[in-house]
């Protein structure tokens, strides 16, 4: 395979710190001041999920050193509901006898719980919904204690599919929004807010208005590269619409689920941080590998996805295969990952200059852990297949 060359150009950098200018200029409700961190159990366990399961999950997330490193929220998706009651209350089925003493096992531990429905009569898995019972609805989450709710568009399709026109339509799924987010809010309870209706209608222009503190962006995520590939570099141009309490999500980690190898998982990991992706981990936790639990607990990976600033990062550069995405970080400095699209290694030349540096910089190489000190000249190196090369870059 010829090696390629990577070079940044001034125009490209220009371009993202006009993006930057667009960044706080939506309302917070003071949830998720950072993008949400925790377990999802949809990627692994589908259908399968159990009141064992999501124990185990909490346990293996504190006994891994997952939350310690920032991981809390243990998210419970779809296949736990049961029938309402005789006054409509929403019950879990048999796989989750007491959702209340779930809840609280998953406090216990010092971290938080979440929840799924959709606005629809019934979920993408054919489970109950919430039509016509929001307001009970929430009350009950809240009542067991949850603190976040995924609110799944799915079944709502069915009213949205009589309505005369696109624009109805989307009416039609903005007030669903926005009246569970009433509902959530009345409460008192704080609970955040996950949209989950694949980034149609550009989601991320309005999520903020119907309280969305974060908006799935695409279509499900899958345990393979394409499917990571496809989402992840589909991101570019969203940055200015993320931001505090109000975050794109490219949808949950598949890190650890077996489908790709580690240069793939690295990568997937690098570009979520560098997209302020919420990092919802997707992998059974309980019987993962040490490299899974490195790669989702690496400490600089998840400064870079939680920093201070909250600005999602951009593509800066593209040459074929090759691309640079960087992200300004709080301190000054930025995050760069340069990343190999294609199936084999190939060279890239990182010029720190056409990056926005004005001298030599100090670079820190992201997952071999070690300093690189001071480099004054174009930077070359090899990148593996499908893999990164991700650094934090300061002056
Ligand atoms: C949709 C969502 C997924 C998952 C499933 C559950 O496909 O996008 O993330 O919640 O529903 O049925």
């Amino acid at each position: 395979m010829r090696l390629s060359t990577l070079r940044v150009t001034c125009l490209s950098v220009a371009a993202l710190s006009m993006f930057g200018s667009f960044i706080g200029n939506a309302q917070t409700d003071g949830l998720a001041s950072r993008p949400p961190m925790g377990w999802n159990s949809w990627n692994h366990f589908h259908r399968n999920v159990d009141d064992a399961a999501v124990r185990a999950q909490a346990d293996a997330m504190v006994s891994s050193g997952m939350r310690d490193a920032g991981y809390v929220y243990v998210n419970i998706d779809d296949t736990w509901q049961g029938e309402r009651d005789a006054q409509g209350n929403i019950q879990a089925n048999s796989r989750f006898p007491d959702m209340k003493a779930l809840a609280d096992y998953v406090h216990s531990k010092g971290l938080k719980i979440g929840i799924y429905s959709s606005p629809g009569a019934l979920t993408c898995a054919k489970f109950a919904g919430s039509l016509g019972h929001e307001v009970q609805d929430a009350r009950t989450y809240a009542a067991w204690g949850m603190d976040y709710l995924k609110y799944d568009l799915c079944g709502l399709r069915e009213q949205m599919k009589v309505a005369a026109t696109p624009e109805e339509a989307h009416k039609i799924m903005f007030d669903a929004y926005i009246k569970m987010r009433d509902a959530l809010k009345a409460t008192g309870r704080p609970i955040v807010y996950s949209l989950c209706q694949y980034g149609n209608d550009a989601v991320w222009r309005w999520g903020t208005e119907v309280g969305g503190n974060l908006w799935r962006t695409t279509g499900d995520i899958s345990d393979k590269y394409s499917s990571m590939e496809a989402i992840g570099f589909s991101q570019a141009g969203l940055a200015k619409f993320a931001g505090p309490g109000h975050w794109n999500d490219p949808d949950m980690l598949e890190v650890g689920n077996g489908g790709m190898n580690a240069d793939e998982y690295r990568t997937h990991m690098s570009l979520w941080a560098i997209l302020a992706a919420p990092l919802l981990a997707g992998n059974d936790l309980s019987t993962m590998t040490a490299e899974t639990k490195a790669m989702l607990t690496n400490r600089d990976v998840i400064a870079v996805d939680q920093d201070a600033a909250g600005k999602q990062g951009d593509r800066a550069w593209v040459e074929g295969p090759l691309e640079i995405w960087v992200r300004q970080l709080a301190d000054g400095s930025k995050a760069v990952g340069v990343f190999n699209r294609h199936p084999s290694a190939l060279t890239a030349t990182v010029d720190f200059k056409a990056l926005g540096f004005t001298r030599a910089v100090k670079a820190r190489d992201i997952w071999q852990g070690k300093d690189m000190g001071t480099i004054s000249a174009p930077y070359t190196a090899r990148i593996p297949g499908h893999g990164v090369l991700f650094l934090k870059v300061s002056q």
